[in-house]
């Protein structure tokens, strides 16, 4: 017995030694932590239950036969985050590149199984070198394992990447696939093909932080969600997600202790919007104000600044927020600020979290660029998603609600359930100097005349009443008390049940 203990531990004690003290240390070197530092900062103290720690590939092409490793350049299982469950993954660098084998991809697979049958989110931290170059197909096979699954537990688990060192080729499309996507700031990047393959093909010459960094993927393609400064900073955020979210479709949302009244009164949020109506405000500070403890957790902030997506808490429960940014172009609706603002709402909806949604929008950005790029369709995933999202869903516009994006933003016609405006609200087809130059073409030579009618316009329309009156908007209410109606609304719709006609599945426009 004492003997086969020792071998238990010397064969554990291999597997924990990765790739050894080298490579662990060139890793260290280049600031990132080894794998498995990275599941002891994301889990709780002594809460990971490893599984196939003694798992090793059965290739014996080009030499593979000596060089097994336990565990076979992947840590998997599962432990607690703040006493919750969650799956995990984590690619090992230092055995082969962290590289996919037929085995590694299975050892993923089993957990991602595990999740969706148990109800558990699934944390997979990226660093690898692809997929194993010695296994040919049976890794390419691996890979497509993955991402059946990664479809199949989309909706059903959140599913959470986080990129810490290299992800190229189509072993991108997994973390594509999964819910939010964490980068960390030049030590991890993402592309189809690397910089050698675009100076061939295209002659553009670019660095592999360039084409696939943080800050890349952040800012302009919007492929990740968040990008940090260090690994311990991505998995202390990761931490700190999984708080907000369910651990399945099939729970709610975690309800947390709070210590912020939901009574709670804000009176300098009677003067947040500017005299002028084409003066900026902050949007943040409003939600800031309305959130538990002011807690908001903001998702793509550094992507279509325009609009503002993240959660917040009211009376300890999860609330997603989507937020027209005045600050920004105006809160004007476009290509990319519709598909963030639809993806999030999506992924509210899949998982039962409520949508509280603050208006303050122009239109749609006009332009050569914004329609050769789709912007019809792009704005109807907007339109769609809030259409089809049967959780709570509660709007306020604060100021302008013009057009066809007063209908996009959560309005009563896409069945939002609790509908305020404050005062200074405008709901209309345009602002009023547009509808004058269109209603009163003729007149425009006399500024006086046009003056009058705009005036006319304005009293009649840039007001919240005109809504109020036909129920579009349920009430009024007074910019102070937005956290309280807000939060009564929420607390209303608690048992919400609403039902969507038999189909297989729709057919949002993509
Ligand atoms: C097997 C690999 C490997 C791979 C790296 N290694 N990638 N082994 N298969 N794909 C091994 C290296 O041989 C080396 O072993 C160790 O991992 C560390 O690699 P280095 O090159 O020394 O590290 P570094 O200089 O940091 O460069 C990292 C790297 C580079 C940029 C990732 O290794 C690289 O370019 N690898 C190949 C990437 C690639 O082409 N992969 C296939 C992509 S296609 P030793 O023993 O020397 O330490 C793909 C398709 C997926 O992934 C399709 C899904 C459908």
């Amino acid at each position: 017995m004492t003997k086969i203990l020792k071998e238990l531990e010397v064969r554990r004690a291999g597997a924990r030694a990765g790739g050894g003290e080298r490579r662990v240390a060139a890793q260290h070197a280049k600031g990132k932590l080894s794998a498995r530092e990275r599941l002891e900062v994301l889990l709780d103290p002594g809460s990971f239950e490893e599984y196939d720690m003694f798992v090793t590939h059965r290739t014996t092409d080009f030499g593979m036969a000596n060089q097994r490793h336990p565990g076979d350049g992947v840590v998997t299982g599962w432990g607690t985050i703040n006493g919750r469950m969650v799956y995990v993954f984590s690619q090992d660098f230092t055995v082969l590149g962290g590289s996919v084998s037929e085995t590694h991809g299975a050892k993923i697979c089993k957990i991602m199984d595990m999740a969706m049958q148990n109800g558990a989110p699934v944390i997979g931290i990226n660093d690898s070198g692809g997929a194993r170059i010695q296994e040919g197909v049976g890794s390419l096979a691996a890979y497509g394992e993955v991402f059946q699954r990664n479809i199949e537990a989309s909706g059903v688990v959140p599913q959470i990447s986080l990129i810490m060192g290299p992800c190229a080729g189509g072993a991108v499309y997994s973390p594509a696939m999964t819910d939010f996507i964490f980068m960390v700031k030049d030590s991890s990047y993402m592309f189809v093909t690397g910089p050698d393959v675009v100076k061939t093909v295209t002659n553009e010459q670019v660095t592999a932080e360039e084409l696939g960094g943080a800050t890349t993927h952040t800012r302009k393609s919007s492929v990740a969600d968040l990008a940090f400064e260090n690994d311990i900073e991505a998995l202390t955020e990761a931490r700190r997600l999984i708080d907000f979210l369910p651990m399945s479709n099939r729970d709610k949302p975690p309800v947390r202790p709070f210590f912020d009244d939901p009574e709670r009164v804000d009176e300098s949020l009677d003067t947040l919007i500017p005299a002028n109506p084409n003066t900026p405000y902050d949007m943040k500070e409003l939600i800031l104000k309305v959130a538990d403890e002011g807690d908001f957790y903001e998702i793509q902030e550094e992507f279509a600044k325009n609009i503002i997506t993240g959660f917040i808490r009211l009376e300890g429960s999860t609330v997603g927020v989507v937020a027209n940014q005045p600050m920004v172009l105006a809160g004007v609706l476009d290509i990319d600020s519709a598909r963030k603002a639809a993806r999030f709402v999506r992924f509210c909806d899949a998982f039962e979290i409520p949508i509280l949604t603050f208006v303050d929008v122009p239109g749609f950005l006009p332009g050569t660029t914004q329609e050769y790029g789709g912007v019809i369709k792009h704005g109807a995933k907007l339109l769609f998603a809030y259409g089809e999202a049967t959780v709570p869903k509660v709007t306020v516009i604060t100021r302008k609600a013009y057009g066809g994006a007063y209908v996009v933003m959560a309005s009563k016609h896409l069945r939002a359930d609790v509908n305020y405006a404050w005062p200074p609200s405008e709901i209309a087809v345009m602002g009023a100097k547009g509808a004058t130059e269109i209603l009163y073409r003729s007149e425009l030579g006399d500024p006086e005349k046009i003056e009058a009618r705009t005036k006319e316009y304005e009293d009649n329309f840039a007001n919240p009443f005109k809504a109020a009156e036909r129920g579009f908007i349920d009430e009024v209410i007074l910019p102070r008390s937005t956290r309280r109606r807000v939060a009564r609304a929420f607390a209303a719709l608690r048992r919400k049940k609403q039902s969507r006609p038999w189909k297989k599945h729709d057919n949002i426009p993509l």
